[in-house]
């Protein structure tokens, strides 16, 4: 692995090796902050454990206290000592951990977390990375880390270490750098605390794989407005918003519009053009969704029209997202 300058061991982006993944378990464990890629986005993580940690996350993020934090384990063994983890959530956790699904359960009675993580609810959301950098900050801290999505609350999910680094300000969050993440979307939350299972979130994990799992179809939440703030605070209507207004399912563009294109034959014109899939891959797309949103933001245009997407697969989580971003802004 490369070394970093000197001087960058302890702040801001730093590669990850022996050395710094170390230092990140250290600072973990004394209640600081540490900024590291997962395959879905980068996280801000906190020791879950720690009541001051987790308040500094939320504040930090600028985070609404009443929207819980989802808390990163190794594995479905982690997950246990923390959940009531039952046969539905082992079936699950085997067949997509580690990976971008987060299971909603009830708290185990002698469950460390701090109560502030999961915002008062009397579930807690876990999920176990599939990366190896989040894996060996886990290993390194050895306790569970609370660790939403490293932006301001309300803005893109940052999937580079450089997007971390821009939203939080620089300052004094040592950020373990992985490069670009591979799913590009946050996780699929699904909440597996009462009878029937219901999708919080949509992500890389379909509805149609987790049913094939649990041998019967899962709900969906249909909208923030459906499922209520109660449920999963995090899905209110505006949110992974970009500063450029969106405008959805766009066959054409004018001159001074930003164009989020996808597949073959996108409309020439545009002040801006990015093509998340010039194969119209939906993977391809998800994981280029919300570096091409800023990119084409940074441009200043002041509208982005967005190509319609189809929402078979992860198609559904990325239209999720679109809508939220394109939602009237609270
Ligand atoms: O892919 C991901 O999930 C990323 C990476 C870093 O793991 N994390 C992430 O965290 O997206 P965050 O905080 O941005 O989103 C967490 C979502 C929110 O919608 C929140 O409301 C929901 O999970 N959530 C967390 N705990 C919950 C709970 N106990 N019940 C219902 N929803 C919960
Ligand atoms: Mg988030």
């Amino acid at each position: 692995m490369i070394e970093p300058p000197r001087g960058q061991w302890d702040d801001g982006i730093c590669q990850p090796n022996a050395k710094s993944i170390k230092s990140a378990g250290d600072r973990l464990r004394s209640g600081q902050l540490v900024a590291f890629p997962t395959e879905t986005v980068y996280g801000l993580g906190a020791d879950a454990t720690n009541d001051h940690a987790v308040r500094s996350v939320f504040a930090a993020k600028g985070r609404p206290q009443s929207n819980p934090l989802i808390v990163h384990v190794p594995d479905a063994e982690g997950a246990a000592k923390l959940t009531r983890f039952d046969d539905r959530a082992v079936s699950l956790a085997a067949a997509f951990w580690p990976g971008p699904l987060t299971l909603v359960l009830e708290r185990a009675a002698d469950c460390p977390v701090a109560t502030r993580v999961s915002a008062g609810l009397s579930t807690i959301a876990v999920r176990a990375p599939n990366h190896a950098v989040a894996q060996a900050v886990l290993k390194a801290t050895g306790r569970p880390l609370a660790a939403p999505s490293a932006n301001p609350s309300g803005r893109l999910s940052p999937t580079t270490a450089e997007h971390v680094a821009e939203g939080l300000d620089g300052g004094s969050v040592m950020i373990l750098d992985g490069g670009p993440c591979t799913v590009g979307i946050e996780s699929t939350v699904l909440a597996v605390d009462e009878d029937t299972p219901v999708v919080l979130r949509p992500g890389a994990v379909s509805a149609g794989a987790l049913a094939d799992v649990l041998g019967h179809p899962v709900e969906l939440s249909a909208s923030a407005v459906a499922i209520g703030p109660a449920r999963s605070p995090g899905t209110m209507a505006s949110h992974y918003a970009p500063r450029a207004k969106l405008r959805l399912n766009a066959n054409a563009v004018a001159g001074d519009e930003g164009l989020l294109a996808f597949g073959a034959g996108a409309p020439p014109g545009a002040a801006i053009t990015r093509n998340l899939s010039d194969a119209a891959d939906l993977g391809e797309a998800a994981e280029r969704l919300y570096r091409y949103l800023r990119e084409i933001d940074q441009s200043g245009v002041r509208v982005i029209a967005v190509a319609p997407i189809p929402s078979t697969g992860i198609g559904a989580a990325i239209n999720d997202r679109l809508d939220r971003a394109a939602a009237p802004r609270g």
